[in-house]
C-alpha cells in the first residue's frame, strides 16, 4: 500500500509528529524508508513515477524530521544516510513457504553411480532400468526465489537458511532476464508460482565492472559469486540496475492453480514460455552412464562458457518419482550436485607473510605473482599452518601450484620441482608475534601456533572488538571495522571493556567523527548494554561458542553466574553442547584475565540480563504441526531470548505463517518488550496476544 504524507502542509508536519511514540516512529520509518527508495527508483529508472515532486519532498521532509527526533531509529538503509550504494545490513526477512533445499554432492563418477543406485532402490518396483535425468550446469551465483501472483512478480528473496532469506525484490526488479509480469495468456497462469534460480554475473560483465570499480578507487570483488550476492543485497537498486546480472531458473516451490507438468524438463519449458529463462545447456539423459558422458562434455567446455560453473546438477526428471523420493533434512533424494575438481594454476611465490587471527592463531600466507585461476585473479593463498609450510617445502621464488575451490580461500597445493629449488631461501616461521612481539606458543594438541597475548595483541584486539560490536553480538550501530582500527591503533581501546569508557571528546578527535556521530555512537553503546544474555555470550568470543551455541547456553543456564559456575559435565549435559565446546567454556571462565574483563564489563553497565524460567523449546516441533498449520503470526517488540528470524523460522517449521502487520486474519500476536502500535491494534481486533513463553509453549507438543 502506498505510504502517504502525514499532512500536505509542511508546517503542520512538526505538530503531526510531536505526538508520535517510540514504536510508532520506528514503524513509520520502516514504511517510509522503503517507500522513498521505491519512489527514487521509479523516478530514476522508469518513466512511471507514482507521486509528484511535492509529495516526494513531503515524505522526505518527514523522514528527516522523524530521524532528528528519534536518532536511535535511523535505519542503515535510510536515503538520508546513503553514500553511493552502501550495502544494507538490514534487509527485511523473506519467508519461503516451501523450504529452499540444498544439494548433496558427488565428486566422482562412482559417486554418481551410487546416487543412481540409491534412486532405484528407493523407487523399488517403480524403478526403470534407465532412470530419466536432467543434467544442468551448476552455476556459481546467488540462489533466489521469485514469487508471481496472477502473473505479476510480487516477491523475491535470497535463500537464507532455506526457511527465511532476505527480501531483495527492489534489486531483482532491475534484472533484465527476470520478467515483472509473465508472458503469454493470463488464463493459463498459476494463481501463485514460486520459481527458484540462480542470479549470477557473466564473466565479461564481472571483469568490466571490477575494472570500473578499481578505476573509481573502490575495492574489486573477489569473484563473480560475491559480486552477485553483494549487488543483490545492496540497498540502492540503481547499483544493481547498472550491473549486468543474469538469471536462470532451475527449480520450483509452489504452483497453485495449474496442473503440474509431469517432468522437470516440461516444467522448465513451461516457465520458459512465460518468459523465465532456463540454461540452454540443460540436457536430458537416459540412465546414469549418459549423465556421466554429458557431465564430462560439460566439464570440457566449462572454461569456454560466458559464466562460471562449478559442476553439474543431476535431477530425476519425473515429477511423481521426485515426490516418491522426497527429501532428507536439507536436500532432496532426487537430485545431486556433481562438483568439478577445482581449477589450478602455476605462479611464482614472492614471499610468505604471517597473519594473526581473532584467537591468536598464526596463519602463513603466500604472496604470489597475480595469476588468473577459474576466472579470478589470485595474489594471496593460504598455507594453513606451520606443519603445512614444512610439508610443502616451498621456497621464496619457487613456481607453485595454486588451487581455488569455489569461495574457499585459494591454497598452495605444491611447489613445481626445478633445479633452483634447493638454493632458494626457506620461509621462516616467526618466533614472536608479528603484531605485538609476544613469543609464540605451539598448541600441543593442534598444529596451530598462537600468540598468547589474547587480551592486548592489537590484531586479536581489533578482531575481538569487531566481533563484540557485530550485528549478531552486541549490535553496536556505527562501530564498524575502520573505527575499531582507529580506536585500537590510537590506544583508546586496550581491551573490549574500554569501549564503555569512551568519551565524547575522545571520539570527536577521531577522523571523520563529528559531534552527531559521536553522540550516536555513545548512545548505541549505551543501548547495547541491555542486549539479551545470548548475544552477550556470543560477543565474548569464547572459542567455539557462536551464535547458536550461545543461545543454547543462555537458554539452559539462564544467568551468567550459573554458566560461569558450570562444570564440564554440566555443560556436556546441555542439548547441543559437546565436549570440545564445554572445555573451551570452562577454560575461558577459569582464566582470571577473562573473569576480570567480564567483571569490568558488568561494572560499566553491561547487564548480561538473567532470563526468567521458561518451558523448554521442543526438539521435535513437527508433533505440534496440526495445531499451528496455517495459523498466522505477527511478531513485534524484542523477545527475551529468540531473535525475530529465529522465532519466525520456528513458526514456519511447524507450518505457521508470519506476516508483518496485524489484521483480522492474524491468529496470534507474539509481543515482546517495547511492543507498540501492533499490540494496541491486536487488542482492538481481539487478536490473541502471547509472549515468548506462550509461543514456545505452543511450539512444544503436549506431553502424552
Ligand atoms: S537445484 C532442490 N539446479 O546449487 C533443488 N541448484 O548446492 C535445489 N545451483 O542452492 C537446487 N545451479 O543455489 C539447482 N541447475 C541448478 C543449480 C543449482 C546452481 C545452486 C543452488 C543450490 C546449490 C546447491
Amino acid at each position: 500500500m502506498p505510504v502517504r504524507p502525514l499532512t500536505t502542509n509542511p508546517s503542520g508536519l512538526f505538530a503531526a509528529l510531536a505526538s508520535l511514540d517510540d514504536e510508532s516512529a520506528r514503524e513509520r520509518l520502516a514504511a517510509l524508508v522503503p517507500e522513498l527508495i521505491r519512489h527514487n527508483r521509479l523516478y530514476h529508472e522508469t518513466d512511471a513515477a507514482e507521486i509528484d515532486d511535492r509529495t516526494y519532498d513531503m515524505l522526505y521532509r518527514e523522514l528527516e524530521l522523524l530521524e532528528s527526533r528519534f536518532p536511535e531509529h535511523i535505519r542503515d538503509d535510510s536515503p538520508t544516510r546513503r553514500v553511493g550504494g552502501a550495502p544494507v545490513s538490514h534487509l527485511e526477512p523473506f519467508a519461503h513457504r516451501v523450504p529452499m533445499l540444498s544439494l548433496s554432492n558427488a565428486f566422482s563418477d562412482d559417486e554418481l553411480r551410487d546416487f543412481d543406485t540409491r534412486v532405484k532402490r528407493f523407487l523399488g518396483d517403480d524403478a526403470p532400468e534407465d532412470v530419466a535425468y536432467v543434467v544442468e550446469p551448476k552455476l556459481d551465483g546467488l540462489a533466489a526465489e521469485l514469487v508471481y501472483e496472477e502473473g505479476a512478480l510480487v516477491g523475491a528473496g535470497t535463500r537464507g537458511d532455506g526457511l527465511v532469506g532476505e527480501d531483495v525484490l527492489h534489486n531483482v526488479v532491475t534484472i533484465r532476464d527476470i520478467p515483472r509480469t509473465l508472458a503469454g495468456d493470463t488464463s493459463g497462469f498459476p494463481s501463485r508460482l514460486s520459481v527458484r534460480g540462480e542470479i549470477f554475473y557473466p564473466l565479461a560483465g564481472f571483469a568490466a565492472m571490477n575494472q570500473r570499480r578499481v578505476a573509481e578507487g573502490s575495492k574489486a570483488f573477489e569473484n563473480p559469486r560475491n559480486a552477485a550476492a553483494g549487488t543483490v543485497r545492496q540497498l540502492d537498486p540503481a547499483v544493481a540496475a547498472q550491473r549486468p546480472l543474469t538469471f536462470f531458473a532451475h527449480s520450483f516451490g509452489e504452483a497453485e492453480g495449474v496442473e503440474p507438468a509431469p517432468t522437470h524438463w516440461e516444467q522448465l519449458e513451461r516457465i520458459a514460455q512465460w518468459g523465465l529463462p532456463a540454461n540452454p545447456l540443460n540436457r536430458r539423459a537416459n540412465g546414469i552412464e549418459e549423465v556421466i558422458r554429458l557431465i564430462e562434455e560439460l566439464g570440457g567446455n566449462r572454461h569456454d562458457l560466458a559464466y562460471e560453473i562449478d559442476g553439474a546438477v543431476v535431477k530425476v526428471d519425473d515429477v511423481d518419482k521426485q515426490a516418491t523420493l522426497g527429501a532428507v533434512t536439507r536436500s532432496p533424494r532426487w537430485a545431486i550436485a556433481f562438483k568439478f575438481p577445482p581449477p589450478q594454476v602455476t605462479t611464482t611465490l614472492q614471499h610468505v607473510g604471517f597473519q594473526v587471527g581473532r584467537t591468536g592463531a598464526i596463519t602463513p600466507v603466500a604472496h604470489l605473482e597475480p595469476a588468473r585461476v577459474g576466472g579470478v585473479t589470485v595474489s594471496r593463498a593460504t598455507l594453513h599452518n606451520q606443519d603445512q609450510l614444512v610439508l610443502l617445502d616451498i621456497r621464496i621464488g619457487d613456481q607453485v601450484v595454486i588451487e581455488r575451490a569455489g569461495d574457499v580461500i585459494p591454497r598452495v597445493v605444491r611447489a613445481v620441482p626445478d633445479d633452483g629449488h634447493d638454493a632458494r631461501p626457506k620461509p621462516v616461521f616467526p618466533e614472536a608475534c608479528p603484531e605485538c612481539a609476544t613469543p609464540l606458543l605451539k598448541d600441543p594438541e593442534q598444529a596451530v601456533i598462537r600468540c598468547p597475548n589474547q587480551l592486548s595483541c592489537p590484531a586479536q584486539l581489533r578482531a575481538a572488538v569487531r566481533h563484540f560490536a557485530s550485528r549478531r553480538a552486541m549490535d553496536i550501530d556505527g562501530l564498524g571495522a575502520k573505527l575499531v582500527d582507529q580506536l585500537v591503533d590510537r590506544g583508546m581501546v586496550k581491551r573490549v571493556s574500554d569501549l564503555f569508557t569512551l568519551t565524547r571528546s575522545q571520539l570527536t578527535n577521531l577522523e571523520r567523527m563529528g559531534g552527531k556521530s559521536a553522540d550516536n555512537l555513545l548512545q548505541a553503546l549505551d543501548v547495547s548494554k541491555e542486549r539479551p544474555l545470548n548475544r552477550c555470550l556470543t560477543a565474548l568470543g569464547i572459542p567455539e561458542v557462536g551464535e547458536s551455541t550461545a543461545r543454547d547456553l543462555a537458554n539452559h543456564f539462564r544467568d551468567i553466574d550459573a554458566l560461569m559456575a558450570a562444570s564440564t559435565e554440566e555443560l556436556v549435559a546441555v542439548h547441543g553442547i559437546g565436549e570440545v565446546v564445554a572445555e573451551h567454556v570452562v577454560k575461558y571462565f577459569a582464566d582470571g584475565r577473562f573473569r576480570a574483563e567480564l567483571a569490568r564489563l558488568r561494572q560499566l553497565g553491561v547487564q548480561f540480563p538473567a532470563l526468567p524460567p521458561l518451558p523448554e523449546a521442543s526438539d521435535d516441533a513437527e508433533d505440534a504441526a496440526p495445531l499451528l498449520t496455517g495459523k498466522t503470526f505477527v511478531i513485534t517488540g524484542t523477545l527475551p531470548t529468540l531473535d525475530r528470524a529465529e522465532a519466525k523460522s520456528r513458526i514456519l517449521a511447524v507450518g505457521g505463517k508470519v506476516t508483518g502487520s496485524v489484521s483480522s486474519k492474524t491468529d496470534f500476536l507474539v509481543a515482546g518488550e517495547k511492543a507498540g502500535s501492533k499490540l494496541s491494534k491486536a487488542q482492538e481486533l481481539g487478536v490473541a496476544v502471547i509472549d515468548e513463553a506462550g509461543l514456545l509453549a505452543l511450539l512444544t507438543p503436549p506431553t502424552p
